[in-house]
């Protein structure tokens, strides 16, 4: 290995003991959001989708202590208004991720509103724990997983090059 390679390496190493240790001390939001003491969210345009609930609610949180343009999605409409309630400069949008037409409404609210997005927290995600080329899977539901999980994120971070 070249003197080089040798170095990276161990500045890729330090690097990552250094995160392991701050996301066991602070968890993963504050862990993730750290970086703003260096870069900071004032001003950035942030989509947190899952954001009216659990962890996704968390980075909400956050990003508006940052001054951030909070942009959140869920389906559930109270917890909506629950997130409407504490933090009323966040826009909180009722969206599916897993409905094509509903992911890209949501793209061109945020397009034209913002004219950008510099954020996308792509948080409302599944994992199905089962092996989809068993035979056994329905169709709809592989189709389903790659829209929530491929498609959505694709179509919400489209806009800014369009
Ligand atoms: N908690 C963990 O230990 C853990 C571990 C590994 C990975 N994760 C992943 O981290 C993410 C958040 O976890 P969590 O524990 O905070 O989950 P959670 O408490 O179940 O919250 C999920 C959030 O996503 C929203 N959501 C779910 N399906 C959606 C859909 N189809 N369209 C739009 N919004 C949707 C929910 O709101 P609505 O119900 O209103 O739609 C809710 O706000 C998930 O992707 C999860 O798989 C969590």
């Amino acid at each position: 290995m070249s003197a080089s390679r040798r170095r990276m390496a161990g500045l890729m190493a330090a690097e990552s003991n250094r995160s392991e240790r701050a996301w066991s001390r602070r968890g993963p939001s504050e862990e993730i959001l750290s970086t703003s003491e260096s870069v900071g969210y004032r001003d950035r345009i942030v989509l947190v989708t899952g954001g009216n609930s659990g962890i996704g609610r968390a980075f909400v949180d956050r990003f508006v202590t940052e001054g951030a343009s909070v942009v959140a999605c869920g389906r559930n409409e109270s917890t909506l208004q629950a997130l409407k309630a504490t933090h009323p400069s966040v826009e909180a949008r009722r969206c599916d991720v897993a409905s094509i037409s509903e992911v890209d409404g949501l793209a061109e609210f945020v397009s034209r509103r913002y004219g950008r997005l510099d954020v996308l927290v792509n948080n409302a995600g599944v994992m199905e724990q089962v092996n989809m080329l068993a035979g056994d899977v329905d169709a709809a539901a592989i189709t389903r997983e790659i829209a929530i999980n491929l498609a959505a994120p694709i179509l919400l971070v489209r806009p800014t090059g369009r």
